[in-house]
């Protein structure tokens, strides 16, 4: 009997329990390639499937993590071969197909992207799930029109994952950056990601009215809910928000005069199931763009002994930047 060691989570009459312990390789999922996962990573998804605190986790047992970087061991696609380093994110794993929390994953060959040139494994996963949806943000952004010169970027829930590795691109294209945090403890961290200026998220949390003082031209907002309903009343004219987090809330109680008066844009970010181009289009960005030693100073490392607490401090908003869970 062939075992590993996965970080499962199961569901019996009491609820959904979680314990790291071995896992048979004969109950692996069906897929084409085999990857030794080498690092993976603590998105706040991650933190709502491993506390059962929102139905992520879609079948029992389930190995979670929805992203992670490893090494090919065995492959029937024709796009890989053993010895491939290569990153996924999304695509259901950690969901519905046994995922990264583990030292070994079998997936679709079609889910995989290579490992970019000039990153390393352990530095895409500090990247992450958050950090290439803070690209696909910016990329959305940018194929809207929008420049540096049309006025400040907002980025909200600043000091977490997306929003830490989005004012580092933000920064880097040339954007002056709003970050809004709760912590503003975390001010000169912001600062030293590029941040121009901390706002309280507090001024962004209660109910927008329909239209307020044009204040930024883009932004990425994490948060949603009441913080996304004031970006929108606070856009410029024809600017843009970036939709791709609820650590607020999930409603959006919210005017359509942003969009009727102003030509504001709303756009969605989705990077679960995002197609290959763009993915790769956003990875190549990633390691073009994205300045090391800010990325560095972003991420912190765990064992997967240490998942599940992290998993727990996330959702607490504890958790500061991007947090890599080493696996080999
Ligand atoms: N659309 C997609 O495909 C996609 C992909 C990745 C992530 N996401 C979503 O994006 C969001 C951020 O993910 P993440 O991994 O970056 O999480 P994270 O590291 O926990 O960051 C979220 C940040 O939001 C702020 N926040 C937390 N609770 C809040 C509240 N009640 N009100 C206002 N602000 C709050 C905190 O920032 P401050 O302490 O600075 O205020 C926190 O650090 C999550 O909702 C996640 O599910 C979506």
């Amino acid at each position: 009997m062939s075992t590993f060691k996965a970080v499962v989570v199961e569901k019996g009459d009491g609820g959904q329990t979680v314990a790291l312990r071995d896992f048979e390789d004969k109950d692996l999922m069906d897929g084409d390639v085999t990857v030794r996962v080498t690092h993976s990573t603590v998105n706040y998804k991650d933190g709502l499937a491993l506390t059962g605190k929102a139905p992520v986790v879609r079948r029992f047992p389930m190995i979670p993590g929805i992203d992670f970087a490893g090494v090919v061991e065995a492959s029937s696609h024709p796009e890989f071969k053993p010895g491939d380093e290569v990153i996924l994110n999304g695509w259901g794993i950690g969901e519905t197909h046994l995922g990264a929390y583990a030292e070994k994953a079998r997936v679709k060959g079609d889910w995989l992207v290579p490992l970019p040139a000039g990153l390393t494994a352990a530095q895409a996963m500090a990247i992450g799930t958050a950090g290439y949806t803070a690209m696909l943000a910016v990329i959305a952004l940018e194929r809207h029109g929008l420049r540096p010169e049309n006025g400040p970027a907002v980025v909200t829930g600043a000091a977490g994952g997306v929003g830490s590795v989005a004012i580092a691109l933000l920064a880097k294209a040339g954007w002056s950056v709003i970050a809004s945090t709760g912590r503003p403890q975390e001010a000169d961290y912001l600062k030293g990601l590029g941040a121009a200026e901390i706002i309280d998220r507090k001024e962004l949390s209660e109910p927008a009215r329909p239209l307020a003082k044009e204040r930024w031209a883009a932004g990425v907002d994490s948060v949603g809910s009441h913080t996304l309903a004031n970006l929108l009343s606070m856009t410029k004219y024809r600017g843009a928000i970036a939709a791709c987090g609820l650590a607020g809330g999930m409603d959006l109680p919210s005017f359509v005069a942003p969009f009727i008066l102003r030509g504001v844009s709303l756009l969605g970010i989705d990077s679960v199931m995002a197609p290959k181009a763009l993915r790769l289009e956003a990875w190549s960005r990633l390691a073009r763009d994205l300045d090391r030693a800010k990325l560095a100073a972003m991420a912190s490392t765990i064992g997967l002994d240490e998942v599940v607490a992290t998993g727990r401090a996330i959702l607490e908003g504890k958790v500061r930047g991007r947090v890599v869970v080493e696996i080999a």
